[in-house]
């Protein structure tokens, strides 16, 4: 098979898995529930729990214990995305081809239904203990997604993301932006397939580098694509960075530059995923993807 079709189908079972993980619209917070739901159907590329599936099945995880933190990373990650769109961030109308959650639902329910699935997300991570009630490896697991998440990642970045616009931005700067507030998850979904596959902490370690890298090439192909493609092509309004004034790495290295880098960048991560004795095919592909994607 090739890998579109591979890719595709992994993506579709990702979503159907992922399903069967989120809230019921009932009783009276039902409306939030609708919302929560919307954004989490309304597609994406679920790069995050498949890179976390993947790496889980390459160190020889084969339990269902991985599927409620796939499915946590992708409520984590579409929280993010939630409030990364509202009036107060970076204010875009549309993601994932459809209107975003507060242009449907109005900004209060944005922000709740942000916080309601980012809590729902560790809600459900918890139920892996109802697979594995005494497991070391969920324990850590569970550490490293809130880890990542928080202040020491991605909202971390985001925070310092929203408050610099506008600003002069040092190299520095921007690097601890792009590191946790698109690498972070990144890092956790590659991590927690690892932790919960028993990878050995150095493995662990080469992991949460892959991670990084994988995601600074990610965030730098996605400031490309801002200013290099169309809406109906990626789902979310162009040219939302120099709407908001934001430096970006684009601004600061010129296109070419930057898409040179985002090549470079991705062939680390596929040079120390081969130091690995398992191997995994789809895994390098998958990276090697990421650095042409058209959304
Ligand atoms: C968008 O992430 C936010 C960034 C970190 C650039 P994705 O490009 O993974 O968004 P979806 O999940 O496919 O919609
Ligand atoms: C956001 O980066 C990363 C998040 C943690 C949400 P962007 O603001 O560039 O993401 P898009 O372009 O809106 O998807
Ligand atoms: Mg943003
Ligand atoms: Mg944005
Ligand atoms: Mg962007």
């Amino acid at each position: 098979m090739n890998f579109n079709k591979v890719l595709e189908q992994k993506k579709v079972e990702i979503e159907q898995m992922i399903a069967g993980y989120l809230p019921e619209e009932k009783g009276f917070a039902a409306g939030m529930a609708q919302a929560m739901n919307y954004s989490m159907e309304a597609g994406g590329k679920r790069l995050r729990p498949m890179l976390m599936q993947e790496v889980y099945r390459m160190f020889g995880g084969t339990s269902a214990v991985i599927e409620p933190f796939m499915a946590a990373i992708e409520m984590i990650h579409t929280s993010s995305l939630i409030h990364d769109d509202l009036p107060a961030i970076d204010n875009d109308e549309y993601r994932r081809g459809k209107k975003t959650t507060h242009a449907v639902y109005g900004e209060a329910v944005g922000v709740l239904s942000g916080d309601a699935l980012l809590n729902y997300a560790y809600e459900t991570a918890c139920r892996a203990f109802t697979m594995e009630p005494v497991s070391e490896r969920v324990g850590k697991a569970l550490t490293v997604l809130a880890g990542k998440t928080g202040i020491y990642g991605m909202l971390g970045g985001q925070s310092v993301d929203v408050t610099n616009e506008g600003k002069e931005m040092s190299r520095e700067m921007l690097d601890y932006i792009y590191k946790n507030k698109t690498s972070a998850l990144i890092e956790a979904s590659m991590m927690v397939g690892a932790i919960l596959a028993g990878a050995a902490e150095e493995q662990i370690a080469v992991m949460e580098n892959i991670g990084e890298r994988i995601g600074l090439a990610f965030q730098i192909r996605d400031d490309i694509l801002d200013i290099t493609s169309t809406m109906e092509e990626l789902g979310k309004p162009v040219f939302s960075d120099e709407k908001n004034h934001k430096v970006t790495y684009v601004t600061l290295r010129g296109l070419e530059q930057a898409s040179r880098d985002v090549e470079m960048i991705s062939e680390e991560a596929v040079r120390l995923l081969k130091t690995f004795p398992q191997k995994d095919e789809f895994l390098e592909e998958l990276v090697c993807y990421l650095v042409n994607r058209k959304n």
